[in-house]
């Protein structure tokens, strides 16, 4: 039988890793995997917070039965509804059926959706508290931290916050789980990447949640993904980067996201990135959209100030990958860009017009003067992408 690991007396970690998994949500790349954690408390009650996965069922319950030792689950906390916390709780109540289930309503209205339960959810309120023996718990709402039932658990006793999503990365925990037992910056950029693509668009819900944390002295952040966070700096570190993902604030660099069937328009990024290095700016980074997972432009898009779109005429609009790639800008509600485009044609321009109304319609600085070409490079297009990355190198210096 599998065993849990002990975070500390009385408190353990029986979550699990998905190395088979090839996209989250069946839309993000999952090279380094990702960690479904759950955590169980045994106290006069016992408290499990959050399951995992279904698929991995079978380790997480060999591991529950380990920690319990015979005794019986009294309490589920459910901080987050989405079936990768969610999909067990069906066996669980199987396998405990006095178990009491605890959320808020909105939990509540979920898992009978979901699960068919309605018999044993205690509905707690922003502010409730639960004693379980020594160990003490509060629940704090924190709605659209990414879904509308969000919460999270804070142990007052040993000061643990118990976060959902909130502070989770990508990238399975591969023998360590605790910050100090491992290489924390291994996942700085996956968390940027799990914050950017999962939660991105709900800046201002984070915000309030990072407020009301604000008054909590925490020891240790329990998310329901990625390594636990115990040390003083780590949990600043990550309360710091938590923060400015959500305040959409940028570090000075330019991401250039361009589309290009036969190299033209990726030539026109070419140049405007020579011209961004001349002026200064050390963080310049091409993506091809065809190439490269939009997660990853996604979360390089949420981490610099500076972004640079180009796009052929593909059948009279926007060639479909740029066209996909700022339905997912929008859709994150993106703000505090700068923001340049440009795009090619050979018999008649389309993308420009298109990329001239994403612009408008956007919360964006509109950078420099667009810059359209015909069919291949002339001298005149050539010293306009010059303009272009001028432009965008003297914005972002403005801010040094
Ligand atoms: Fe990790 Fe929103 O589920």
């Amino acid at each position: 039988m599998l065993k849990p690991i002990k975070i500390k007396e009385d408190f353990y970690y029986v979550g699990v890793n998905d190395r088979t998994k090839a996209l989250f949500e069946n839309l993000w790349p999952l090279p380094k995997g990702v960690s479904y954690n759950s955590y169980v408390i045994l106290d006069e009650k016992t408290a499990l917070f959050d399951t995992v996965d279904i698929c991995y069922s079978d380790i997480f319950f060999q591991k529950l039965d380990s920690a319990l030792n015979g005794r019986s689950l009294d309490y589920l906390i459910i901080n987050h509804m989405e079936p990768d916390h969610s999909g067990s709780i069906g066996l669980l109540k199987n396998r405990f059926p006095n178990i009491q289930i605890i959320g808020n309503k909105r939990t509540a209205d979920m898992v009978k959706g979901f699960y068919n339960i309605d018999k044993d959810v205690t509905i707690i309120e922003d502010g409730s508290e639960l004693l379980l023996g020594k160990h003490n718990l509060k629940f704090y709402l924190t709605p659209m931290v990414h879904w509308p039932e969000t919460m999270m658990t804070y142990e007052t006793t040993n000061k643990i916050l118990f976060s959902g999503d909130a502070f989770g990365t990508f990238g399975t925990l591969d023998g360590g789980i605790i910050d100090a037992q491992l290489h924390p910056e291994r996942y700085y950029d996956e968390m940027v990447r799990y914050y950017s693509n999962i939660v991105g668009k709900f800046g201002s819900p984070v915000q309030k949640a990072l407020e009301k944390l604000s008054q909590l002295d925490l020891k240790y952040i329990c998310s329901t993904h990625g390594p636990v966070w115990t040390l003083d700096d780590q949990i600043k570190k990550i309360v710091s980067i938590y923060n400015k993902l959500s305040k959409y604030e940028g570090d000075e660099g330019v991401v250039i996201a361009y589309g290009s069937m036969y190299g033209h328009t990726e030539q026109m990024a070419e140049v405007i990135a020579y011209e961004l290095a001349q002026q200064g700016i050390k963080e310049i980074i091409l993506h091809n959209v065809s190439k490269r997972s939009h997660s990853y432009i996604i979360r390089d898009i949420f981490k610099y100030k500076g972004l640079i779109v180009g796009s052929p005429t593909y059948n009279n609009k926007l060639y479909p990958e740029i066209e996909a790639l700022l339905s997912k800008i929008e859709n994150r509600d993106m703000k505090n860009r700068y923001f340049g485009y440009f795009g090619s044609f050979t018999w008649a321009g389309a993308a420009v017009k298109r990329l001239a109304e994403f612009a408008d319609g956007s919360k964006f600085e509109i950078i420099g003067t667009p810059v359209e070409m015909k069919q291949a490079m002339t001298e005149d297009n050539y010293q306009a992408c010059l303009a272009l990355g001028k432009s965008m190198a003297d914005r972002l210096k403005q801010d040094r």
